[in-house]
């Protein structure tokens, strides 16, 4: 497969550079099961470890147990030990799925704390809890060098987010792997049509718009025996703290494509307007149904991006990259000249699940001893959500450099503990600050 463009030219270190990190870090390597996985056979186990055992954790277990036959299902690690066990039924019905070896008796972790007992007992983890709480789950895997898939958003505050940027740097300086789950970039029908326009396609690009529109998701409503943090973790999706609010939980993948078209570029400011109209009950915590940003880009490049999440609307997610000789559809993956008429298409590629890609590209750099390194898009790609989100929620013109020197740390005052946990109003433009 096609790597995309930016990991390989711009990211990824040649083998000599990685062999040469792999020796200097040879006292490390030795304690390291990195060590081990990089110069294994076919035929040798890699140990996985699943932080976060809901829908997508247990989606992206069974992608990396089919990526490569040695791959094995060691740990499971969850906040609810309710969660962790429907997830392993799921990936192991009958109970005799030889690369599931977590059982009742072995490698099940729950709790707070429960992403260090798992990340000491694998060899590569996959980290899909809210995410709030991948800066902390991120720098642990670093610093007991393992790898790591990496579901998206990586935080959901600027500090944090660049708190996870370190680590990444640092565990790439250790030579692992950190691939990202912003899918998209590894399907391989949009490589092609990212090629396209970087390959001058459209002429010089001048503008793009995104829009990313659903339907109201899931609420797993209350129970008198949890507490507010309970409740909150639960209901993750509508907690600015642990989700972002959705344009950092979901139209990061909108913002992450444009980003990549434009050949890694992140905006220099974004101003945007927002607001919640439908989902305006105490169910819903604290985050808006609808955004609307204006990115700037260096060149006078504008992005417009949208999102909605809101019932009985029409859905639609697209994304249009318009250069001075046509325009691109990144989400269909056709172009069009300025006519109108079809210049280029890409045919659908058989077997191209992104979700399983993005795994079979892990395990082979694991296997090959070289590391796909996505540290970098990940987090800009988070940040450039969390700059669109607090122009609309500040309503103020915002730039990069403000956003990366802000210090929100959405992190809870009382810390990881179940009990009370007061959150912050709806925000409203005009009045809520940047910190
Ligand atoms: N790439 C994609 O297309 C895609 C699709 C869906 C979800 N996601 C991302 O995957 C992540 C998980 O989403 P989901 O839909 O599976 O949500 P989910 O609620 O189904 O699963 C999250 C699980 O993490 C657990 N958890 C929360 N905090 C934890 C902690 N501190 N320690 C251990 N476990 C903890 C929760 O109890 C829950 O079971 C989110 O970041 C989401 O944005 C990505």
């Amino acid at each position: 497969m096609t790597e995309p463009q930016q990991t390989k030219s711009s990211t990824t270190p040649s083998r000599r550079k990685f062999l040469a990190t792999s020796a200097t870090a040879a006292t490390l390597a030795a304690s390291l099961p990195y060590a081990r996985v990089a110069h294994a056979q076919g035929s040798d186990i890699i140990k996985v470890g699943l932080v976060g055992c809901g829908g997508r954790g247990t989606g992206a277990a069974n992608q990396a147990l089919n990526a490569d036959k040695g791959a094995r299902l060691v740990a499971m690690g969850e906040l609810f030990e309710d969660r962790l066990n429907n997830s392993l039924k799921a990936l192991n019905p009958q109970g005799n799925r030889k690369e599931v070896m977590v059982t009742d008796k072995k490698g099940k972790h729950v709790g707070f704390d429960a992403y260090k007992g798992v990340i000491a007992e694998c060899d590569v983890v996959l980290l899909a809890t809210s995410p709030h709480f991948r800066p902390m789950m991120v720098e642990e895997a670093v610093k007991q060098g393992k790898h790591l898939f990496v579901e998206k958003p990586v935080a959901t505050d600027p500090v944090n987010t660049l708190k996870c940027l370190a680590a990444c740097e640092a565990g790439k300086k250790k030579g692992l792997s950190i691939v990202s789950g912003l899918c998209y970039r590894y399907q391989k029908a949009k490589q092609e049509t990212v090629k396209q326009i970087q390959d001058g396609a459209i002429g010089d690009i001048r503008h793009a718009h995104t829009y990313y529109y659903t339907n109201l998701l899931w609420h797993r409503g209350n129970n008198p025996n949890w507490s507010e943090m309970e409740y909150q973790i639960r209901n993750w999706l509508y907690f600015t703290w642990l989700s972002g609010d959705h344009i950092v939980e979901q139209h990061i993948h909108s913002l992450d494509k444009i980003a990549w078209a434009l050949g890694d570029k992140y905006p220099t400011a974004c101003s945007a307007t927002g607001g919640r109209i439908q989902r305006t009950g105490k169910e819903y915590g604290n985050i808006y149904d609808h955004f609307a940003m204006n990115y700037e880009f260096e060149g006078g490049i504008t992005v417009h991006a949208t999102c909605r999440q809101m019932g009985n609307c029409v859905s639609n997610v697209t994304d249009y990259v318009v250069g001075s000789k046509g325009t691109a559809n990144l989400q269909s993956h056709y172009i069009q000249d300025l006519k109108g008429n079809l210049a280029w298409r890409q045919r659908r590629i058989r077997g191209d699940d992104m979700y399983q890609n993005e795994h079979d590209e892990l395990f082979k750099s694991i296997r090959a001893g070289k590391p796909i390194y996505n540290g970098d898009y990940m987090c800009n790609s988070t940040m450039m959500a969390i700059l669109g989100r607090e122009a609309a929620y500040t309503g103020k013109r915002i730039t990069w450099a403000q956003i990366m020197n802000s210090q929100q740390d959405l992190s809870p005052k009382g810390g990881y503990k179940f009990g009370p946990n007061k959150v912050e109003g709806v925000r409203v433009p005009g009045v809520a600050k940047l910190v």
